[in-house]
């Protein structure tokens, strides 16, 4: 099937905020995770047959230092501490993929911030 974008902005988010204060996003807007370990985003992705699947998530980082989040699918991890580098400033977005076996239906696809200093901002996944 056509990749599918998913936006940030409109998944279910745990600490953190949509923000809008930083140009270039898609859509109506990013997340801002709250500068904690367990902050997350977790987008509600359907899929018509079960089988891998790229998840790509467009994010900006603007401090000198990775942001790296666990992926998880259906509560379970299946890339850990993936590395979110630095991307200049808050303006510039880069895209981070990783691999992903998605059932059939409804797939719960959650990005969660391993370290206090929480996740990117983030602006999507598109699937
Ligand atoms: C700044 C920036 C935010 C970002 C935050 C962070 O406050 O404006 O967009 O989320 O730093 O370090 O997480
Ligand atoms: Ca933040």
């Amino acid at each position: 099937a056509a990749a599918s974008d998913h936006q940030a902005e409109t998944a279910t988010i745990s600490q953190g905020t949509v923000a809008t204060n930083h140009s270039g996003y898609t859509g109506t807007g990013f997340v801002d995770y709250t500068n904690v370990t367990g902050s997350y985003v977790e987008f509600t992705v359907r899929a018509d047959a079960a089988g891998g699947a790229s998840l790509a998530l467009r994010y900006a980082n603007g401090t000198g230092a990775d942001r790296p989040m666990d992926i998880s699918v259906g509560g379970k991890v299946i890339a850990s501490k993936v590395s979110f580098p630095p991307t200049a400033n808050w303006t510039t977005w880069a895209t981070k993929t990783v691999n992903a076996d998605l059932t059939a239906g409804t797939n719960k696809i959650r990005a969660t911030a391993t370290t206090t200093a929480g996740g990117p901002n983030l602006d999507k996944l598109t699937v």
